[in-house]
């Protein structure tokens, strides 16, 4: 408890004696604070500054030194599985090449399993991620593939993640027609989620789904009033960023395989944000989200995240946790290999994989009136999403690889239990 006798709000939590807080609000000028500390009211942020300047709270947690920064923000999971594709990954790893038909074996495990594993698979999943710093995620169907799978899906979602992507276009199931479950996809699944998604999103890929079959997806998706997402340039060069841009998507996903036009066209749907600055609240243009831990696990090119930053391209990194090509919820994996490999700077990864994630799940803005509160940054009002790390400095996350760094996290102002060290 606070030793001050100044009045403190009932409830409320000082975090004080930050050593280095990132806080990710570019509209204070600098993101990134010494000695600072932090007080939540409830699930908001109601002070950050200065710990010489803290305001009294009930409750005070001694940081000592150690490094904060909001929590993950992971934008893009395939949670809703069972079964394990260890085999298979193995296989890769000896030399056989990913593609895309591994789904399959997926979705047979996940349409057996019933609603209790399922959910029970999935709180683990969310709590395993949670326990690495995560603090709000996304999550997706695409193992149905029928009807009735995607909806209950969809619905066992929905009841655990933050957000739900309806997925149905994953894979043309075995012995379906690609036209034909393109229309299904299209009308009788689509209206079957609806009350539990807010995106529609395509695998937009040699071997899924075809550029006029992606499209169909993605006008149908906009005319149910969702908000679209693209799996695209993963596996070659392809239509699905040049859709992504076209219908106006919040991110495009994997973009590994990409053109100067790419980049050029990605970069085009930030001019405008990019140039009201900071405080802008405008719409955003098509965030590029890479997957790192699956680039890796696929042995693939890393998606070239420099270049796309350089281009002003506004970036996010996600776990892209799933049983076939990234089975990892580490986003501590991710920023790690961000900046080792992929030569992001420290603070750039950070970035990406908080308010880059909330920028690709449009939860950037959002202070106390608007009924939606903001994540993947800390400022007033912002949800009091925050994680405290075993290290003096954010950078230990890339200078300490592999090391369990995570030491507290609290979502919405509750803080999480994590399993000892
Ligand atoms: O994001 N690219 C498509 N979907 C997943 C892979 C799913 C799987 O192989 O089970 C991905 O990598």
């Amino acid at each position: 408890m606070s030793t001050s006798t100044a009045r403190s709000t009932p409830g409320s939590i000082l975090i004080t004696n930050i050593g280095e807080l990132s806080t990710q609000d570019e509209t204070r000028g600098r993101t990134v604070l010494q000695d600072a500390a932090v007080v939540f009211e409830g699930e908001r942020i109601s002070w950050i500054g200065a710990a010489a300047d803290a305001p009294p709270a009930d409750e005070m947690v001694d940081a000592g030194g150690r490094a904060g920064l909001p929590g993950w923000v992971d934008s893009h999971t395939h949670l809703v599985f069972a079964g394990d594709r260890g085999a298979e990954f193995e296989a890769r790893m000896a030399g056989e090449s990913y593609a895309a038909g591994g789904i399959a074996v997926t979705t047979e495990a996940t349409r057996a399993a019933t609603d209790y594993d399922l959910t029970r698979l999935l709180l683990a999943r969310v709590a395993e991620a949670a326990a690495g710093g995560t603090t709000y995620l996304e999550t997706k169907t695409g193992y149905g593939l029928n009807v009735e799978e995607e909806r209950r899906h969809a619905r066992i979602a929905s009841t655990v993640a933050n957000q739900v992507t309806y997925l149905g276009a994953h894979l043309v199931p075995a012995g379906a027609d690609a036209e034909d479950y393109t229309d299904l996809v299209c009308t009788g699944m689509l209206e079957a989620v609806l009350p539990y998604v807010q995106w529609a999103d395509v695998f937009c890929e040699t071997g899924a789904f075809t550029e006029d079959q992606s499209r169909r997806v993605l006008q149908a998706g906009r005319d149910a009033g969702l908000g679209l997402r693209v799996h695209g340039n993963q596996l070659g060069h392809g239509a699905g960023v040049r859709l992504a841009v076209e219908f106006g998507a919040a991110s495009v996903d994997h973009v590994n395989h990409l053109t100067d036009d790419d980049v050029a066209a990605l970069a085009g749907t930030w001019t405008q944000w990019n140039d009201a600055g900071p405080e802008s609240d405008g719409t955003p243009g098509t965030v590029a989200t890479c997957l790192p831990a699956c680039d890796l696990s696929t042995r693939a090119p890393l998606a070239p995240a420099r270049k796309l930053l350089d281009a002003g391209v506004q970036v996010a990194l996600a776990s892209n946790c799933n049983p076939g090509t990234s089975y990892t919820s580490s986003m501590n994996f991710c920023v790690a290999t961000a900046v080792l490999q992929m030569g992001l700077t420290v603070q750039e990864a950070l970035r990406a994989a908080t308010f880059g994630g909330a920028l690709a799940l449009r939860v950037h803005t959002g202070q106390d009136r608007d009924g939606q509160r903001a994540v993947g940054s800390l400022a007033v009002g912002h949800r009091a999403d925050l994680q405290l790390l075993n290290a003096p400095s954010a950078a230990h996350l890339a200078y300490r690889p592999g090391m369990p760094l995570t030491g507290a996290v609290w979502r919405a102002g509750q803080r999480l239990g994590l399993p000892p060290r």
